[in-house]
């Protein structure tokens, strides 16, 4: 006879796999994902060397990704272009175009899949010549409230196109608020805004540079604006602002690094939080996977259950078509 007994054995419901299926506590479904993806000109997929097995596709291709979308149950895709860089300025003028690439890409995917909801960037760096979000004044400084009244308009020419959900990713002060109240102004009642309110001067967007072609244009950091990777409180102080100013859901960027900030704004506000699993957190799995270091699908489906976990009502994913087949779409 032993001894003593465990009075509760953990394990005892972790013994098959029927058990551990009837206790887990978080679920991940293709429902829960948001598919990023690169859009340029010209006719011919263009694969991305530092976000491997990711391409930029023409119009016609991000239609087909649309499709693929909405055949998988992925509910929403991101939109990202690679403006030409003939057609980049200073004042990122080309962003207010509603012919640009994005408000060309953002039509032909309504029009061809309307279930599929559509999610767009708001900020100028893909327009900008020198790679900032916003109009920078003779010193480099990004200036705020000529960057956010620029801002508002494109958010406008955005939902003018389609866009189900505005995503201001550029970090100013005061502009969800504004974006708010214009697309009110122009019958926009229902277009979302999901606010990357948490976004952090991160080393972990080089492979998106690349991909929107502004990483050999960009003049220094965006220290000044996006949040310094030491903050948590900060980053508590930012959701209240951009939910007080009428955003529908807010977002966490990076991912798995921020995963304590997306807790923490989860339990402190209690409203949808997304979270950016970004380039450079793709790159790194893929790296990993391809290294031999860690299997790729086990490792792409528990990074992805960890922002459930966390608190996420979704991430955005660059892995997103891939786990949605691995989740049996
Ligand atoms: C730019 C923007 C960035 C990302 C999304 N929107 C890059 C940046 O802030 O420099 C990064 C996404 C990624 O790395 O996957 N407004």
């Amino acid at each position: 006879m032993h001894a003593s007994y465990p009075a509760l054995r953990l394990r005892r419901t972790r013994s098959a796999d029927w058990s551990r299926r009837l206790h887990r506590e978080t679920q991940l479904t293709p429902a829960d994902l948001i598919w990023p993806m690169f859009v340029s000109e010209g006719d011919a997929e263009e694969p991305i060397a530092s976000l491997p097995g990711v391409s930029r596709w023409p119009i016609a291709g991000i239609v087909e990704r649309a499709r693929e979308a909405r055949a998988l149950g992925i509910p929403c895709v991101a939109l990202f272009p690679n403006t030409p860089h003939g057609l980049r300025s200073d004042d990122g003028r080309e962003a207010l175009n509603p012919d640009n690439l994005m408000c060309r890409a953002i039509r032909a995917i309504k029009e061809a899949v309307p279930e599929v909801g559509v999610l767009t960037d708001v900020a100028l760096d893909p327009y900008t010549s020198h790679g900032h979000d916003g109009l920078v004044d003779a010193a480099g400084y990004v200036l705020n409230d000529a960057t956010s009244d620029m801002l508002v308009q494109q958010a406008v020419v955005q939902a003018d196109a389609g866009a189900d959900i505005v995503a201001p990713s550029d970090m100013m002060d005061g502009r969800v608020g504004a974006i708010r109240e214009a697309l009110e102004g122009a019958g926009h009642a229902n277009v979302q805004i999901m606010a990357y309110a948490a976004k952090y001067a991160s080393a972990f967007y080089g492979p998106f540079r690349d991909a929107v072609g502004s990483r050999g244009l960009l003049k220094g950091d965006k220290k000044t604006y996006q949040m310094d990777p030491a903050n948590a409180e900060e980053a508590l102080r930012e959701v209240a602002l951009d939910l007080a100013e009428g955003a529908d859901s807010v977002m966490v960027k990076p991912g798995l690094p921020y995963l304590d900030i997306v807790a923490r704004v989860k339990a402190a506000f209690e409203v949808p939080v997304f979270a950016y699993q970004v380039s450079g957190e793709y790159a790194m799995i893929e790296a990993a996977a391809a290294a031999g270091a860690g299997d790729r699908d086990a490792l792409v489906l528990e990074t992805l259950m960890a922002f459930k976990r966390a608190g996420c009502s979704g991430v955005l994913t660059y892995h997103a078509s891939h786990a949605a087949r691995l989740l049996g779409a």
